[in-house]
């Protein structure tokens, strides 16, 4: 489907409304001190239409609002959703960047193919991000872990009920400072194998970013939290054998010969920015990176024998987040001491620098906004 391309030059087009009753200042730098994830949301929004036959129009700066809805509307019924995440970052300069947009930008337009709706040209994708941090940079925290997370979406607008891809659509960006997303910060998570779930078959929507992914894993998460764990593993939806990815986050195997391996993409699991970004530091370094299918046999077995040093699920908001232990029906174990591993550590502070403009930026990822 084609996008439009009456945004040609997005930056000459946004109208931009500023926000008549943006947060105090007081009251901005209390929220800010503990913001959690996905709790506090800053004063604007970006909006932008869509309609068959007209294009993306109306692209808009305003004030953060509800969206009144008719019940019809199409995505309230059919789930034809997608999303992005990603975070912009204080520079030690005071400036502010991006990390790889453009990789959201063009996953975004992948999504969107999946899910049969328009995509938003990517130039446009792009300076809708860099508006709403420019109009609400103040809202980025300023702590060591802090970020501001954005979140670009679209969905079906048409208020229409038969089921077809749908012919009007309302893309946004809403902004949210945050700390880490798991409330222990870096410390080891546990994570629960379901036996009754799977995300994603050859063939379905796993590949794409789209909420109805999300809202099918809701019962396992539930599930995952129920046995005290934070996170879910799904296993393959063929072979229920292999290890596809966790609830929010792609998963990645360190081995004893320091190589790291990470399920393949082939369709079913999320092609993560911050999985992309892992391999290509690690094939910098001289590390060697399998993309292969891991079964749960080889992680317990190679947990047991040494064989698996250490296990960290990554993703934007997890960052690098080491696992510690695996609870399934057959029991729990350990990978290693349960502990953070050095690799997993390592490699989150060499990507966590460079997010943050402290070390170089050897393949560009840094998208300067401010
Ligand atoms: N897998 C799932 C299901 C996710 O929701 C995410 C988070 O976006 C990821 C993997 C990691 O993707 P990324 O590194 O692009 O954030
Ligand atoms: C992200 O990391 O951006 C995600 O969408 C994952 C979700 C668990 C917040």
């Amino acid at each position: 489907m084609s996008g439009g391309d009456n945004l040609a030059h997005p930056e000459d087009y946004f109208e931009i409304r500023p926000n008549p009753a943006p947060v105090s200042d007081a009251e901005r730098a209390a929220l800010l001190a503990n913001p959690g994830f996905g709790r506090i949301f800053s004063d604007h929004m970006v909006t932008i239409r869509y309609a068959d036959g007209k294009g993306w129009y109306e692209p808009r700066v305003e004030a953060r609002a509800p969206i009144p809805m008719d019940p019809a509307t199409a995505v309230l019924h059919y789930a034809q959703e997608i999303f992005e995440g990603l975070k912009a970052y204080t520079m030690p300069d005071g400036g502010v960047a991006m990390f790889r947009p453009d990789a959201n930008a063009a996953r975004f337009g992948e999504s969107a193919r999946r899910m049969a709706m328009p995509a938003l040209p990517e130039a446009t994708f792009l300076e809708s991000l860099r508006q709403i941090i420019t109009i609400d940079r103040q809202w980025i925290p300023q702590t060591e872990d802090g970020s501001l997370y954005l979140r670009p979406f679209a969905y079906a607008s048409e208020v229409f009920l038969g089921v077809r891809p749908a012919m009007e659509y309302l893309y946004l960006v809403i902004a949210s400072p945050v700390g880490p997303y798991f409330a222990g910060g870096v410390k080891p998570v546990t994570v629960w194998v379901t036996p009754d779930y799977t995300r994603a078959a050859p063939g379905g929507t796993g590949a794409a970013k789209c909420g109805g992914n999300y809202a099918a894993g809701l019962s396992a998460q539930a599930e995952a939290i129920e046995h005290g764990c934070e996170q879910v593993v799904y296993l393959d939806a063929v072979e229920r054998r292999y290890v596809d990815e966790l609830g929010g986050m792609n998963v990645v195997f360190v081995m004893d010969d320091g190589s790291l391996v990470t399920p393949p993409l082939t369709g079913t699991i999320l092609p993560g920015i911050t999985r992309d970004s892992i391999i290509k530091l690690a094939h910098r370094a001289g590390r060697r990176v399998e993309e292969r299918a891991v079964s749960f046999d080889e992680w317990r077995d190679g947990a047991a024998s040494g064989r698996i040093r250490e296990v960290f699920a990554c993703g934007t908001a997890a960052v690098i987040t080491p696992i510690g232990a695996v609870r399934s029906q057959e029991g729990e174990f350990r990978v290693a001491d349960g502990g953070a591993g050095e690799v997993t550590m390592g490699l989150r502070q060499e990507l966590v620098d460079i997010q943050r403009g402290r070390a170089e930026d050897p393949f560009g990822w840094v998208h300067r906004v401010l």
